[in-house]
């Protein structure tokens, strides 16, 4: 007989979580059978060490707001996860040890060539605008990075590293003659679905890629202005599902 392997999430808040459905209908559809995903709110990082000690864990995903603060953790790091400076998956070795990974990064770099560049050429002299400076910001710049698309960074503050939405709305051409605008920011998510990032959206065309990282609602706002304007759009369904399967795919591996 098999033994059983349990598999979950840690996060603060985890009541609207896709993961535990994901998984718990992939154990079923695919007969992979002994595999349960759980859920394990956690007041504070703090309380990793007893998680681990008192469940028999065989791989971890990690949400808001522990994908840094778990790294200290763990014993040793996957490249992606020290490129992205995040992890959210954890791998549970045979011999004890936990090892982190990004499979957002995997996720978001694959649907974005799926979509982007094998289905246009290679998009060679594409630039791009990322709106926000958040986790799922830093996973995305790594990608663009490592893709060669260069690209500025948006937040609602000015610093060294970023632009303001009141530099696109005083200066348009910025997003005129940037292809790709990617929404790292949860503008517009399920429930705050009237809301939506502050860019002159009357200087979008046919040109533009609109990719919004936000799942729910399938289509967003800020998807609807670009699309209406001509420009391609995609949310964030296809990278959620990427990185899901990656962490199955890591956790395989073990
Ligand atoms: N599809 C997927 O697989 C996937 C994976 C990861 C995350 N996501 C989605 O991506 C979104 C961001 O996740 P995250 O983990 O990066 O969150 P986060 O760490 O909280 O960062 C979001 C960033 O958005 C900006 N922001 C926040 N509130 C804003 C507001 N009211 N107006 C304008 N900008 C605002 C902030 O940047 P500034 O302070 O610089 O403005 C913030 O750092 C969420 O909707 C999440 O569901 C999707």
């Amino acid at each position: 007989m098999k033994h059983s392997r349990t598999f979950g999430l840690i996060g603060r808040s985890l009541k609207h979580s896709f993961s535990e459905g994901y998984f718990t209908r992939k154990f079923e559809e695919e007969h992979i059978t002994g595999c349960t995903y759980r859920l394990f709110e956690l007041s504070d990082i703090k309380e990793f060490e007893t998680l681990i000690k008192t469940v028999p864990l065989a791989g971890l995903n990690v949400t808001i707001p522990y994908k840094e603060q778990v790294m200290t953790y763990l014993h040793k790091l996957d490249i992606s996860a020290e490129k992205v400076g995040a992890v959210n998956v954890i791998r549970f070795e045979s011999n004890g040890q936990l090892t982190g990974f990004n499979s957002d990064y995997y996720g978001f770099k694959t649907s974005l060539e799926n979509w982007l560049l094998h289905g246009n050429n290679g998009n060679q002299s594409i630039s791009a605008l990322i709106l926000g400076t958040g986790g799922a910001s830093k996973a995305v710049s790594v990608v663009l990075k490592d893709l060669e698309i260069p690209y500025k960074l948006v937040s609602r503050s000015a610093t060294e590293n970023t632009i303001t939405y009141k530099d696109l709305n005083q200066n348009p051409e910025l997003v005129r003659d940037t292809g790709l605008i990617i929404n790292t920011t949860p503008l517009g998510m399920y429930p705050q679905v009237d809301e939506y990032p502050d860019l002159p959206y009357n200087v979008v065309g046919k040109n533009h890629f609109f990719y919004d990282l936000v799942y729910n609602p399938e289509t967003t706002l800020f998807m609807e202005k670009g699309f209406s304007r001509g420009a391609s759009v995609k949310n964030g369904l296809d990278m959620l599902h990427l990185q899901a399967e990656k962490s199955w795919e890591i956790w395989s591996q073990a």
